[in-house]
């Protein structure tokens, strides 16, 4: 039996371990008669999941709570609940930065969800729980797949983080690192597969040490796994840690075709002194080694990366190394960052900040350098196909409906198209074969190929496609 509907508003902050856990919360309160609401303004219950990982983003999550306070002086029966990687760093305290919240919730607590909305709800009072232990499946508490999952979900396979690299809060709010069982993965992926789901992504702070602590079967043979799913179309996985890329997982590029031809590798400086300070245990050269051990595996792979420009004691050299470094490797995309202070990550109290604009003015080099390299990469795909995996219809202004579709690359570009008959009927979740006819900045486009296109017309950019 479940209970009177209730609107429940969820405001996701952070990385996809966030929107995962979100996932799950909504699952997990669902027998409790939540359903969605449309906006804050109508919500029975919001959940706020929040992120810790610079001071912005810290930032970002209290101007929310504040704006909430207002809405809830209006109406006193809404409850606000915060969970996520602030609310585990600030447990307690948290209630007094903001007091109209109902209930702080940490990493480790998804699963105690439902029971800490029964109290607040039955006016316990403010409660707090940021305790690190679990009880049951502390990975996915809540098992029953999605209604509409979608074409493309994340599947966390582990928690945590044992790395401390010094400028880092992860550790602090997630945890130690484990590793969820592989029956558990299978599992999970299996269902979503039968709810319609065509791609996973296998999410952990560092997948390449999937499961060593526990004595597990490591992380190329849960690849392995997974790619046994029937159904399944395409794996993907995030984040991996350059110091621990094994041989078994280049392997993998080469042998399980529906693993993507892309991998996330952030290598944060291109400056062997910086990365020494930041703890990150690898060095340029063995990074470009294994680029080029990838590359020979999966020719046409894509690697993208993160910068932090402005570590404390950067030099005008070591940011220029990194410049170089771009050029080196060629990355097919980057996400950049100005070093950003965490009081419980002990780079905050190295001696030697880099000022705010010489970061601010490294960030816009940065990006400049890596613009141009896109560019001149994705100027070369026009001419070629690709495989697209169909996410749904693309928001365009003035397209004639069912024209106009989106989806991505198996390389992770995203491919606007359009698909005018003789293209046969496109739907969420099919592949199509794309001709690519434009490049923009951040996105291809291009034209549906009809499926009785005879194949030596084709100039096929990509073999490993899904
Ligand atoms: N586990 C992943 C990273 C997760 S955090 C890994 O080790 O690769 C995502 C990114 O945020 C990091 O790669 C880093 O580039 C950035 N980041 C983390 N802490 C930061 C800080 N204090 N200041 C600026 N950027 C930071
Ligand atoms: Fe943070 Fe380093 Fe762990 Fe990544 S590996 S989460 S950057 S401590
Ligand atoms: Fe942010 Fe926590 Fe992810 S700090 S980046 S939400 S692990």
């Amino acid at each position: 039996m479940t209970e009177r509907r209730k609107r429940l508003y969820v405001q996701t902050f952070g990385c996809q371990m966030n929107v995962y856990d979100a996932d799950q919360m909504v699952t997990g309160l669902a027998p409790m008669g939540y359903g969605p609401a449309r906006s804050a303004h109508e919500a029975d219950l919001i959940l706020v999941v929040t992120c810790a990982i610079r001071e912005k983003a810290d930032q970002k999550v209290f101007s929310y709570l504040g704006r909430l306070e207002a809405l809830k002086s209006r109406r006193p029966g809404l409850k606000i609940a915060v969970g996520g990687c602030v609310a585990q760093g600030q447990g307690r305290r948290m209630l007094s930065r903001a007091p109209h919240v109902d209930a702080v919730f940490g990493t480790h607590a998804v699963g105690r969800l439902p029971a800490i909305i029964r109290r607040i709800e039955a006016g316990s009072g403010p409660v707090v729980d940021v305790a690190m232990d679990g009880d049951g499946d502390a990975f996915a508490p809540f098992t029953d797949p999605p209604a509409d999952p979608g074409v493309a979900r994340f599947v966390t396979i582990m928690q945590g983080c044992d790395n401390y690299c010094t400028y880092c809060v992860v550790p602090y709010v997630r945890g130690p690192e484990t590793s969820r069982p592989p029956e558990s993965v299978v599992a999970e992926v299996t269902g979503l597969v039968r709810a319609g789901v065509r791609e996973v992504t296998l999410l952990g702070q560092n997948v390449n040490s999937y499961g060593v602590k526990e004595g597990l079967p490591g992380f190329p043979d849960l690849l392995g796994r997974v790619a046994g799913v029937r159904g399944l179309k395409r794996i993907r996985f995030t984040t991996s840690h350059p110091k621990d890329l094994s041989d078994g997982l280049i392997e993998a590029y080469r042998h399980i075709e529906t693993l993507c031809p892309h991998i996330h590798l952030p290598v944060q400086s291109g400056s062997d002194r910086v990365l020494k300070r930041m703890n990150r245990k690898y060095d340029r050269k063995r990074y470009l080694e294994r680029v080029a051990q990838l590359r020979e595996a999966r020719p046409g792979i894509a690697v993208t990366t993160d910068i932090i420009v402005g570590f404390p004691g950067e030099t005008d050299a070591d940011f220029q190394q990194t410049l170089d470094f771009l050029d080196a490797v060629r990355f097919d995309g980057l996400f950049a960052f100005k070093y950003s202070d965490r009081p419980q990550a002990p780079a905050a109290r190295f001696s030697d900040p880099v000022p705010e604009p010489v970061k601010a003015e490294r960030l816009n080099t940065l990006l400049a350098a890596q613009t141009a390299i896109t560019g001149e990469s994705y100027a070369r795909l026009v001419g070629t196909e690709a495989d697209v995996l169909v996410e749904g219809p693309a928001r365009r202004n003035g397209a004639a409906a069912g024209t106009q579709w989106t989806g991505r690359s198996p390389e992770n570009r995203i491919v606007n198209f359009t698909a005018a008959p003789p293209a046969s009927p496109i739907a969420p979740g099919m592949t199509v074969r794309v001709a690519i006819a434009e490049a923009l900045a951040h996105s291809l486009r291009g034209t549906a190929i009809p499926l009785d296109a005879p194949a030596d017309a084709r100039k096929g950019e990509h073999t490993h496609a899904a």
